[in-house]
């Protein structure tokens, strides 16, 4: 394969590669050592099936199922490990810009990292861009390892060992809420991370925060609000940010635990097909 990078230390384009095909041992290290490096790989022209991106996807790690958009919905694939991200009702058509799904949709164009409210949390998502609109409904990626190394000295002092809850409903309510009952949200409750992670594949340290997190332990809510807006804001500066702009059939795959990412807005009444494919950290590698 060829990995060409669009930045040294962050997003790379790989090609001469085709991922609907079984993927050797030597391809699956070759790739965990670009994203350990990079943190963002772009896999331009690769049209896959369910089965293909599921059986990629596999080949870093468990799947991790996320919060399922939209519960009531009866689910449109019929791969379960494929979460589906279309704006779309069961039959393929746009839905209706007011359907309650639009609110976890929506909810992508926060800077988060996938399943954080999780234990365990995301370590890889794959998602394929299928169709996408003509204007705007970009991703966008930002680097938290960089992010890190960026803050004051003292800042890095400050937030040393500290801990934020994430809890997976603060977007949604952040959106006017998602239709979800006391009983659903009471069942996927807050969980627990630093702030400041070391990536085992790379040595790195990275900041974890972003629209999940709601407070920090042992601080009052205001003040852990406000200092986890200020890293937010420090973590998402232009300078740290890589654009996508999609072509369909591109591949993106990312690592949760170094990077932020977030959708960008788009016109609601049109088709943007993606999914997504997301594999577990292994909580004692991640310490
Ligand atoms: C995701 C996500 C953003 C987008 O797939 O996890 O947040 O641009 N997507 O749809
Ligand atoms: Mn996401």
């Amino acid at each position: 394969m060829n990995i060409e990078p669009i930045s040294p230390d962050f997003a790379a384009r790989v090609t001469d590669i085709d991922l609907s095909q079984p993927l050797s041992d030597e391809a699956t290290v070759e790739i965990e050592q670009a994203i350990a490096r990079f943190a963002v790989l772009i896999f331009p022209d690769q049209p896959l099936t369910d089965d293909q991106h599921a059986a990629f996807t596999r080949r870093f790690g468990p799947i991790d199922k996320g919060l399922l958009l939209g519960s009531k919905r009866k689910p449109r694939l019929s791969n379960s490990d494929v979460i589906d991200l279309a704006n779309v009702d069961a039959d393929g058509n746009v839905l209706p810009a007011a359907n309650i799904r639009n609110v976890s949709l929506i909810a992508n164009q926060f800077w988060h990292s996938d399943s954080s409210f999780k234990s365990p949390p995301a370590k890889y998502s794959i998602l394929c861009g299928m169709d996408l609109p003509d204007q705007g409904g970009q991703t966008e990626f930002a680097d938290q390892r960089a992010a890190y190394d960026d803050l004051s000295d003292d800042m890095k002092a400050t937030i040393d060992g500290m801990v934020a809850e994430h809890w997976a409903y603060h977007s949604r309510n952040m959106l006017g809420g998602g239709g979800y009952s006391e009983a659903e949200m009471a069942a996927l409750p807050a969980v627990h991370w630093p702030i400041v992670h070391t990536i085992s594949e790379s040595g790195r340290k990275s900041l974890f925060v972003g629209i999940h997190t709601r407070e920090i332990d042992g601080m009052i809510t205001p003040e852990a609000r406000m200092l986890l807006h200020d890293l937010l804001e420090h973590a998402t500066q232009r300078k740290f940010v890589y654009r996508h702009e999609w072509q369909n059939n591109d591949v993106l795959m990312w690592d949760n635990q170094s990077t932020l990412h977030r959708g960008r807005a788009y016109d609601l009444n049109q088709l943007r097909e993606l999914r997504r494919c997301t594999t577990e950290v292994v909580l004692d590698e991640a310490g």
